[in-house]
This record gives C-alpha cells, sequence and structure tokens, in this order.
C-alpha cells in the first residue's frame, strides 16, 4: 500500500466527470488500499478517486471516529443514489481537497445507494446521518462537484482564492 498525493482545489480534475469502472481488477483492488491508507493517514472520513488524480467512479469511505468501536473501511465502485429521503439534515462539511474550510451544507438526511464491492457483487444499503452526508459528498466527486458549489459563489470564491495561495505557498516549498 502506498499514499498517494491528494489534488488540491482549484484543479480542473477536481471538476470532471469520471468513468465507470468495468471489472474489478487488482489494479482498482490496489488503488482501493491506497485510498483507504491515504484517507486514514490524512485524516479524514471519505475519499473519491478524482482527489489522487484518477478519473474512475471509485470511493472509500470510514465514517467511524470513535476509537473504542472497529474501523469499517467501504470501497464503492459505481456508486448510484437509488433514493433520497425528502427529509433533510444539515452537517459541516469539509474536504480533503480544500484542507481546512468548513461550511454548513444541506442534503437529503437518508439515502439508499447501489455499489459493486472489491469482490465484483452488487450490493444496496441505506445510509443515514454522517454516512449519508459522506457519501453524497463523495459522489458528487465522481460528478465533478465540490461541497462549495453548494455556497454562494462570494463565499465559494473566497475559499477558492484562500487555496491558491495554499497551493503557492506550497509550490514555494
Ligand atoms: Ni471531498
Amino acid at each position: 500500500m502506498s499514499i498517494r498525493p491528494i489534488l488540491i482545489h482549484p484543479d480542473p480534475r477536481l471538476k470532471k466527470l469520471c468513468d465507470p469502472v468495468s471489472a474489478i481488477s487488482p489494479e482498482l483492488g490496489k488503488l482501493a488500499e491506497d485510498m483507504l491508507e491515504t484517507m486514514y493517514d490524512a485524516p479524514g472520513i471519505g475519499l473519491a478517486a478524482p482527489q489522487v488524480a484518477v478519473m474512475k467512479r471509485v470511493l472509500v469511505m470510514d465514517c467511524i471516529k470513535d476509537p473504542e468501536t472497529a474501523p469499517r473501511p467501504m470501497v464503492l465502485f459505481n456508486p448510484v443514489i437509488t433514493w433520497s429521503s425528502e427529509a433533510r439534515s444539515t452537517y459541516e462539511e469539509g474536504c480533503l481537497s480544500i484542507p481546512e474550510q468548513y461550511a454548513d451544507v444541506e442534503r437529503p438526511a437518508e439515502v439508499r445507494v447501489r455499489w459493486t464491492g472489491l469482490d465484483g457483487r452488487e450490493v444496496e444499503e441505506e445510509f443515514n446521518g454522517l454516512w449519508a452526508t459522506c457519501v453524497q459528498h463523495e459522489i458528487d466527486h465522481l460528478d465533478g462537484k465540490l461541497f462549495i458549489d453548494y455556497l454562494k459563489p462570494l463565499r465559494r470564491q473566497m475559499i477558492t482564492r484562500r487555496m491558491e495561495k495554499l497551493k503557492r505557498e506550497r509550490a514555494r516549498e
């Protein structure tokens, strides 16, 4: 396993529609392992393939934050939301591609998602709470959408300018 560099917004690769995965190859298994390691190392609760510059519909997540609870690493290939609740909930979201910037985003409180697992089998599961927010945030990444796209333009521009500055600083290091 290896930790892969995470792309920082703004980056054209974070704005692209990702391609579906066809068969679950050993390379995709390696990608998923690397993404989990990269996510835990960051640390974060979710990571989508375009964030590590792979333009494929793959995401990983683990929303277990309690150190007393066993981790639940999840790998989702070609995830699709098959149902969303009318009820909505608001979470303060962040993103590993937009470090240290947080904002409230309202989304459906519960979603049902269908995906292909690491073993190639189809799975369908309902998510609520933080898991529901996280899976929607990560699926958005596969469609080139970031959580700041839900914010008012002024706020989004302010965050983008901060990220441009951060990237310039990092480039000088
Ligand atoms: Ni994100």
